[in-house]
């Protein structure tokens, strides 16, 4: 598999109602970001205080009215303060019975509004979509996948590079028609905007863009049914608080599709490494982990629900840490992956990883357990041991380089050498025969020179990556590179290196891939292949897609008995062909996880 992966997501208006919340983060750089606002019309000085004006202009006087006074007696700075962290220990907050003095228990709920949400992005925002429509589900929404009839329309978004937030405003642009359309209707339709791009503009977005009515960051889902009754009324509100401890442990994501043979279960969030390029610590928020417990709990459901593949998801999903409980915080010291060091004090104690690892590979024998994305760093022996040794959790392993050269690598803040990585490269695959391995690539870093890039070709070689992610340098704003360094490699460098690396990519993934063909490995179906009915898609365990024809076969552990693969079986196929992303073969027969491994595929 070979793509660019995407990690899809003014001056500040006079705000009525501006609340600024500083939490007490200890770094520097978040804290100036960590705040709250809800922005109301009451005070605009050109407008009656008894009346509101809609996001379209329109008077929304009379339904409003009573809303407005309530508002008007609403509430202080130290209810948002306290409504903050009281929202993070009450699950339920949309059934809960004390609901915020200005809003009754009734405006909380979704009256059946239709909500329409749509994701740009990495997996997180996936994540992230199924945890705000979990949240939105309890307080009464409706879903609806027809953006013509819907009553609210949320959209997921990217921050990472600058093209991802281009695709947004496009987006917006589009949406404002359809809104303009509805402006008069009995129900107007209201828009907002989630995580990384609301977290990074805030206000800005409010002011830039008037068709947007709510915004909330990565960490305020929970106050998504507030802040829509706040809309409602035709008013802007937004939550961009930053938060050093959810986790959205207690949601229950609600999958998006119910035939899914795998899900995804986010262990972690946000990012203490402060890569130099990276907007990501600044838009999603310090490192935390979530309790093992409610991971587990979530694990075990999916499981009885018959899902055959979870993936453990985090920024840094390697680097989990569960503190949730005193007795977990003793004094044990961090092992790191030799020669890597971390942009922050060592941190002690917790349950880690491989802990986790343990307990989620024992849930279930038939479940294939992934993880991503990982940082090299938090590689230590005890996770590579146990992937090696569990069955059931996939040989493959996204390593992100981002650079061949030790010169970018050092002006990117990465922690490590090329000679530390290539290392890290070699004792794991002497640990996991036979693993797959995928990176992340960014093109044109500040100050690359043509030398620099020829490194990184020559590391691409030297590994031979089964997979690759490769990124043309976006400069981001408030990152340490956007202070500090030249984005000076112009666009058209950046871009002719990109596609000598995806090039070079190709090949290399192509020729890695080849050793497969002739042997038999196990897949786990989806459904059918997208291009051809007759066919069946599925993938192996370094989550490379796998094709075959559809075509009865004898199930293995019922013998004699002839079956046809569903979404969910595992197969054994015999590959037959191979290119840089995809496998092709046939069809041998219906086995099982366990089964599988304990006879040696060739
Ligand atoms: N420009 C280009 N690519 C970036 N990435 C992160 N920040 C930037 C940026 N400013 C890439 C890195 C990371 C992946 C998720 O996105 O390769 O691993
Ligand atoms: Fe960004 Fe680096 Fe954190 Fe990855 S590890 S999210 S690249 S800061």
């Amino acid at each position: 598999m070979l793509g660019l992966r995407f990690r899809t997501t003014g001056v500040m208006h006079p705000l009525q109602c501006v609340l600024q919340a500083q939490r007490s983060l200890k770094w520097g750089p978040l804290s100036s970001v960590s705040w709250l606002l809800l922005r109301t019309c009451r005070a605009h000085s050109s407008v009656p205080s008894s009346s509101c004006l809609s996001s379209e202009g329109q008077s929304s006087e009379g339904v409003e009215k009573d809303f407005s006074s309530r508002l008007a007696a609403g509430p202080t700075f130290q209810h948002f303060l306290r409504s903050a962290s009281v929202l993070q220990e009450k699950p339920s907050f949309p059934e809960v019975e004390d609901p915020p003095p200005y809003l009754t228990g009734d405006e909380l709920l979704g009256r059946q509004r239709k909500v329409y949400l749509e994701t740009y992005g990495c997996q997180m925002n996936v994540n992230d979509t199924e945890i705000a429509w979990s949240i939105l589900q309890k307080s009464g929404f409706l879903r609806t996948s027809n953006l013509q009839e819907a009553d609210v329309i949320l959209l997921v978004t990217c921050s990472i590079r600058e093209k991802a937030e281009q695709t947004i405003w496009n987006r917006l642009h589009q949406l404002k028609a359809l809104k303009t359309k509805r402006s008069r209707s009995r129900v107007p339709l209201r828009i907002g905007i989630l995580g990384c791009m609301a977290e990074r503009l805030k206000g800005e977005i409010l002011n830039r863009e008037k068709t947007v009515d709510l915004l909330a960051g990565p960490d305020a889902y929970r106050d998504l049914p507030r802040l829509l009754a706040v809309v409602e009324s035709g008013q802007q509100a937004a939550n961009v608080l930053l938060s050093l401890d959810e986790t959205y442990a207690d949601i229950m994501p609600v999958q998006t599709s119910p035939s899914a043979t795998s899900a995804f279960v986010s262990i972690m969030r946000g990012c203490d490494n402060m890569c130099s390029y990276c907007i990501v610590p600044f838009t999603r928020g310090r490192e935390r982990s979530r309790p093992v417990a409610s991971i587990l709990d979530e694990v075990r459901k999916l499981s009885e629900q018959g899902l055959k593949e979870v993936t453990l998801l985090g920024q840094n999903v390697n680097s989990f840490r569960d503190n949730s409980e005193i007795q977990f915080n003793n004094a044990v010291p961090t092992n790191l992956s030799r020669g890597f060091t971390t942009n922050y004090k060592t941190k002690q104690g917790g349950l880690r990883f491989s802990h986790l690892l343990d307990q989620v590979s024992r849930i279930d024998p038939e479940m294939r357990i992934r993880f991503t994305s990982p940082h090299p760093k938090d590689f230590p022996d005890e996770v590579l041991q146990l992937i090696h040794e569990r069955h059931n959790i996939c040989k493959q392993i996204h390593l992100p380089a981002q650079s061949g050269s030790n010169r970018v690598l050092d002006a990117m803040r990465r922690g490590y050498s090329r000679e530390a990585y290539v290392a890290l490269v070699h004792h794991i695959r002497e640990c996991i025969p036979g693993v797959s391995l995928s990176s992340d690539f960014i093109t044109g870093f500040c100050g690359e020179t043509e030398d620099d890039h020829l490194q990184t070709v020559s590391l691409l070689r030297e590994v031979q990556y089964n997979a690759g992610f490769l990124f043309a340098y976006s400069m981001r704003q408030k990152t340490r590179a956007y202070h500090r360094l030249k984005d000076d490699v112009p666009e058209e460098v950046k871009l002719r290196r990109l596609e000598e690396l995806i090039t070079v990519f190709r090949e290399e993934a192509s020729r890695a891939n080849q050793t497969s063909v002739g042997c038999t490995q196990l897949v786990l179906v989806e459904g059918f292949s997208k291009r051809s009915s007759t066919d069946l898609c599925g993938r192996n365990d370094a989550n490379l897609k796998v094709i075959f024809p559809d075509a009865e076969v004898e199930d293995v552990t019922n013998s004699g008995l002839k079956v046809r693969a569903q979404p969910g079986d595992y197969v054994l196929v015999k590959i037959t062909s191979a290119s840089s992303q995809t496998l092709k073969g046939h069809i041998l027969c219906r086995t099982t996880l366990k089964d599988s491994s304990m006879h040696c595929l060739t």
